[in-house]
C-alpha cells in the first residue's frame, strides 16, 4: 500500500475540552476556533450548557462561549451527561468541587465502570464531598463547598487529575500544588497562564497561585496529535509515498508517539513550527523505512498513553519484538486496552501477549486477516483500521461508527491518503 496527499487533521481533543471549560470560567466572550467537532467534545459542552453557560456552535465550525466568571455557574435541573468522556467528568469536577451545589454526573457504560474516586480522593481532601451509587464510577454526586488549599502527590501520572486539582484552585481560589509520579500533558497550564492565571511548572510539579482571574479569549485549537498518529502508523507500514499532516500540536508531553516512530525508524520531517494558542505546532511529513522492533517504559507512557493501540499495530509489522511496561494505566481508558489490543492482534493473526502493566508484540510480514471487536472503544476501531488498511484490507470492524467520540471523519480521512 502507498500513501500519498494530506489530511487536515481535527482539533486536539484535550485542548478543546480545556478550551470549552477555561472559557466558561471567563467573564466574557471567547472563540474557540479549530475545535473538535465529535462526541466527547458536545459531552463537555452539554455539561457546561447544563451549568447555565451558552455554549453555541458558528456555521464557521467555531464555537462561541460567554462566560460570566465561575460563581454565575448554577445548580444543575437534571444530571450531566459526560457520554463517554473521562476528560468531561474529570476536570468539570474540580469546578463543581468548589462551587455551593449538588450535581450528578452520569456516563455511558463505559464510562460508567472508570475510576473516577482519583478525583473524589483530593477534591474531597479540599472539602468537597463525593457519593457514589457503587463502589466507583458513575453516578457521582459532587457536593461543592468552601475548599481549602491542597499540595497533592498523585499516585498515578494522570492529566486528568492534575487539571481537576488545579480547576478547583481556581474556582475556589486557594493555593494548590500537584506532584507527579512522570510528567503529564501540561495543556492546562499552558491555557491558564495564557489566560492570566498564575500557575507555575517545574519538572513533575505544578503550582496554581490564586487570585488572577481566567481572561475570556479568542483561541486557535492545533490539530490533534493522537489523531496525526494514526497516519503516520499508516505511513510508517506502506511500502512507499508520504503524507503531510498540517497543524499538530506538538508538544513535547503528547509527542511521545512520533518519537517511538522514528526510533522504529519512520523518516518523520518536522515543517513549519510555530506558536498557537500557547501550544508549539508542526507540519508533519511521514515517510515509511524499515521498521524494527522498540522498548517502551513506565517514563515515556505518559506521553504516548492514548497512541499505544496502534504503536502496537505497527509492531505487529516491525522487526523483533516489541515490549511495552508501566502502561497499567491502558487497563481503565476506554476498554480494557492490553486486553484487546492482544485479543484483537491474536485475532488477526499477529503473535501478541499481555503483561499485568503492558503486552509484547512480535513483529512479521505474514498476512493479517480477521474480525476486530473494539468494546465501543474509538482508539482500537482506529489502530486496526490503519493496519487493515495497511496490509492488504482484510481486517473488519465491528462498530466502526465508535469513531465518532473523537474523529468522527476518520474512515473518510483514511481512504483518502490509503492508495
Ligand atoms: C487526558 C489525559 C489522559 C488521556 C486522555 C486525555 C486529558 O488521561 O489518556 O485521553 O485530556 O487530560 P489520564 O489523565 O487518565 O491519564
Amino acid at each position: 500500500m502507498l500513501v500519498r496527499g494530506g489530511v487536515r487533521i481535527p482539533g486536539d481533543k484535550s485542548i478543546s475540552h480545556r478550551a470549552l471549560i477555561l472559557s466558561a470560567l471567563a467573564d466574557g466572550q471567547s472563540r474557540i476556533r479549530g475545535i473538535l467537532n465529535s462526541a466527547d467534545i458536545q459531552s463537555t459542552a452539554g455539561v457546561l450548557r447544563g451549568l447555565g453557560v451558552s455554549v453555541v456552535a458558528q456555521d464557521d465550525g467555531s464555537i462561541l462561549v460567554l462566560g460570566s466568571g465561575p460563581h454565575a455557574l448554577s445548580a444543575p435541573i437534571a444530571d450531566l451527561d459526560a457520554g463517554n468522556s473521562g476528560t468531561t467528568t474529570r476536570l468539570i469536577s474540580g469546578v463543581l468541587a468548589a462551587l455551593p451545589f449538588t450535581s450528578r454526573v452520569v456516563g455511558d457504560a463505559s464510562l460508567s465502570a472508570r475510576p473516577m474516586r482519583r478525583v473524589a480522593k483530593p477534591l474531597g481532601a479540599m472539602g468537597a464531598s463525593f457519593s457514589f451509587d457503587g463502589d466507583d464510577g458513575l453516578p457521582m454526586s459532587i457536593t461543592g463547598a468552601a475548599l481549602q488549599g491542597l499540595t497533592w502527590f498523585s499516585e498515578s501520572a494522570s492529566a486528568q487529575v492534575k487539571s481537576a486539582i488545579l480547576l478547583a484552585g481556581f474556582t475556589a481560589g486557594v493555593p494548590v500544588e500537584v506532584h507527579e509520579p512522570v510528567p503529564t500533558r501540561d495543556h492546562t497550564e499552558r491555557m491558564m497562564r495564557l489566560r492570566g492565571v498564575d500557575v507555575r511548572s517545574e519538572g513533575t510539579v505544578a503550582t496554581l497561585i490564586p487570585g488572577a482571574p481566567i481572561a475570556a479569549l479568542d483561541v486557535d485549537v492545533p490539530g490533534d496529535p493522537s489523531s496525526a498518529v494514526f497516519f503516520a502508523a499508516l505511513a510508517a507500514m506502506a511500502t512507499g509515498g508520504d503524507v503531510t499532516l498540517a497543524g499538530v500540536c506538538a508538544n513535547p508531553s503528547r509527542t511521545g508517539a512520533l518519537r517511538v516512530l522514528e526510533r522504529m525508524g519512520v523518516r518523520i520531517g518536522w515543517e513549519d513550527m510555530k506558536d498557537v494558542g500557547g501550544e508549539p505546532t508542526a507540519t508533519l511529513v511521514v515517510a515509511p523505512r524499515v521498521l524494527r522492533a522498540t522498548t517502551i517504559d513506565g517514563s515515556e507512557v505518559p506521553s504516548l498513553i492514548d497512541e499505544l493501540p496502534v504503536l502496537a499495530c505497527v509492531a505487529a509489522r516491525a522487526d523483533g519484538e516489541t515490549r511495552v511496561t508501566g502502561a497499567a494505566e491502558l487497563r481503565v481508558k476506554e476498554s480494557d486496552r492490553i486486553a484487546l489490543v492482544v485479543r484483537n492482534l491474536r485475532a488477526v493473526g499477529a503473535e501478541a501477549e499481555e503483561l499485568e502493566d503492558g503486552f509484547v508484540v512480535r513483529g512479521s510480514d505474514r498476512p493479517l486477516a480477521g474480525r476486530v471487536e473494539t468494546g465501543g472503544d474509538h482508539r482500537i476501531a482506529m489502530a486496526f483500521g490503519v493496519l487493515g488498511a495497511a496490509t492488504g484490507g482484510r481486517i473488519t470492524i465491528d462498530d466502526p461508527n465508535c469513531v465518532a467520540v473523537s474523529y468522527p471523519n476518520f474512515w473518510t480521512d483514511l481512504a483518502y491518503v490509503a492508495d
